[in-house]
C-alpha cells in the first residue's frame, strides 16, 4: 500500500475517511468482483501533505476564516484565491511518484482516465449537494492528471460549496477530496439505475434510465433518457420509454474533451441500449441491492471497445436515499413480481384446460 494511494483492489469499504465514500464503494464492488474500471484514489491526507510541503496550510485555513458570507463579492474573491494557491503550488514529488507508478500500472501508452471526486468525510450531508465537486473526462498523461487532482482539490472551495458547509456549520478543514484516477469507460452509452422505482417507492421494479455518451448527459438532466422499468422477479420489463435524444456528451478529439453533440437522426429515437444489455444491467443491480441489504442508486455505462459482457461497467453505487428513509409501503395498483408470477401460473393452467 502506497503512502498517498490506495488501489481499488485495496480499498476497503470502511475506508471512507481516508478514501471518501465514492471511492469505498468503487473498493467494496471491485472486491466483488464485478466489472469496475480499475483504478486507485489519492488519500485525504495527500492533500495536507500538499498544502504543508508548499507552506499553504495555514494560510488557506486563515482566508477561509475571514469570508464574509453576506457579501457574495468577498466569498468569490477569498474562495478563488484559496483555489488558485492550491492550483498553482506544485504537487510534491513523493505525491507524483506514486501517481505516475499507480497510472501506469492502469495500461500501456497513456490510458484516458477519469478524475473523479470523492468526499472524504463521514458526513454524507456534504456529498449530497448536487454539482458540489467535479469530475474530469478524459484525462491523459501523468503531468495533466496531477494539474486536475489539484482541481478537485480546490473544487471544494467554490463559492457555493463554501457557503454550504458555512451554512451547515461544517468546518472546511473537515471537507477533504481524495481524488479518484480510474480508466475512462468510452461510453457508447451510461446512465443510472436504482433497484426500486423512485417514482413511487415499489421495490419490485428496476428502474434503468440512460442515453447515448457519457453519463453526465443524464446525472445533469441536461438529456432526457430512455426509461425501461423491469421487475425484479419475471425479469420482464414492463414499461420503455423511448424519448427523443438530440444531444449526447461525447468524446471530441478536436477539442481533446468531451463536448455536447447533436445525436444523428436515426439515433435519436432508437433505444440506446440492447436487450441482453439490459438484463446484464438488471442482474448487475440484483447483486449489488443483494450485497448491501439496500435499496441501491447505480451508475453505469457501456463500453463501445469492448464485447458484450465486458463492455458493461458500473461507475458507482451508494444507498439510495429518499425512499430507503421512508416506511415502504405496498404500491396501490402495482402488481408485485409474485402477483405476476401467480397470474401466470393461472394463466397456464387455463390454456391447458
Ligand atoms: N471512469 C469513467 N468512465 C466513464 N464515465 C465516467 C467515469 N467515471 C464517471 N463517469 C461519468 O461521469 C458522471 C459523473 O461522475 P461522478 O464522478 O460520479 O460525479 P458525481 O459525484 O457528480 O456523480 C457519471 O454519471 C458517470 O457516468
Ligand atoms: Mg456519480
Amino acid at each position: 500500500m502506497g503512502k498517498f494511494t490506495r488501489t481499488f483492489k485495496e480499498i476497503k469499504k470502511d475506508m471512507f475517511q481516508e478514501c471518501g465514500g465514492k471511492a469505498s464503494h468503487l473498493g467494496e464492488l471491485t472486491s466483488m468482483g464485478l466489472n469496475v474500471p480499475y483504478g486507485f484514489c489519492l488519500v485525504a491526507d495527500a492533500f495536507f501533505h500538499h498544502l504543508r510541503e508548499n507552506n499553504l496550510e495555514n494560510e488557506v485555513f486563515a482566508i477561509a476564516k475571514t469570508i464574509n458570507y453576506d457579501d457574495i463579492r468577498d466569498l468569490d474573491q477569498k474562495t478563488e484565491k484559496i483555489r488558485s494557491l492550491i492550483e498553482s503550488a506544485p504537487i510534491p514529488r513523493e505525491i507524483e511518484e506514486e501517481v505516475v507508478e499507480n497510472y501506469n500500472l492502469l495500461g500501456k501508452n497513456e490510458p484516458f482516465v477519469a478524475v473523479r471526486s470523492s468526499v472524504a468525510i463521514k458526513d454524507s450531508e456534504i456529498s449530497s449537494f448536487p454539482g458540489l465537486m467535479d469530475t474530469y473526462h478524459y484525462i491523459k498523461g501523468a503531468k495533466t492528471i496531477m494539474d486536475y487532482v489539484k482541481k478537485c482539490w480546490a473544487s471544494v472551495f467554490t463559492s457555493r460549496a463554501t457557503a454550504a458547509r458555512f451554512k451547515k456549520g461544517i468546518e472546511h478543514e473537515r471537507a477533504i477530496i481524495a481524488p479518484i484516477i480510474q480508466r475512462m469507460v468510452n461510453a457508447r452509452c451510461a446512465g443510472v439505475m436504482f433497484t426500486l422505482n423512485p417514482v413511487n417507492g415499489d421495490i419490485s421494479k428496476i428502474v434503468i434510465e440512460g442515453a447515448w455518451g457519457i453519463g453526465e448527459g443524464v446525472v445533469s438532466g441536461n438529456i432526457t433518457p430512455d426509461r425501461f422499468v423491469v421487475d425484479k422477479v419475471i425479469l420482464e420489463v414492463s414499461e420503455r420509454t423511448i424519448s427523443c435524444k438530440q444531444l449526447q456528451y461525447v468524446y471530441d478529439p478536436d477539442q481533446r474533451k468531451p463536448v455536447y453533440k447533436e445525436v444523428s437522426i436515426e439515433n435519436q429515437k432508437r433505444c440506446c441500449l440492447e436487450e441482453r444489455e439490459i438484463m446484464e444491467l438488471v442482474r448487475l443491480a440484483k447483486v449489488i441491492e443483494d450485497h448491501y441489504g439496500t435499496p441501491m442508486d447505480i451508475e453505469w455505462a457501456i463500453d463501445r471497445d469492448f464485447e458484450f459482457p465486458e463492455n458493461v461497467f458500473i461507475l458507482q453505487a451508494r444507498a439510495e436515499s429518499v425512499w430507503s428513509k421512508k416506511k415502504t409501503e405496498p404500491v396501490v395498483g402495482k402488481k408485485t413480481g409474485y402477483e405476476l408470477i401467480m397470474e401466470r401460473a393461472m394463466k397456464t393452467i387455463k390454456l391447458a384446460q
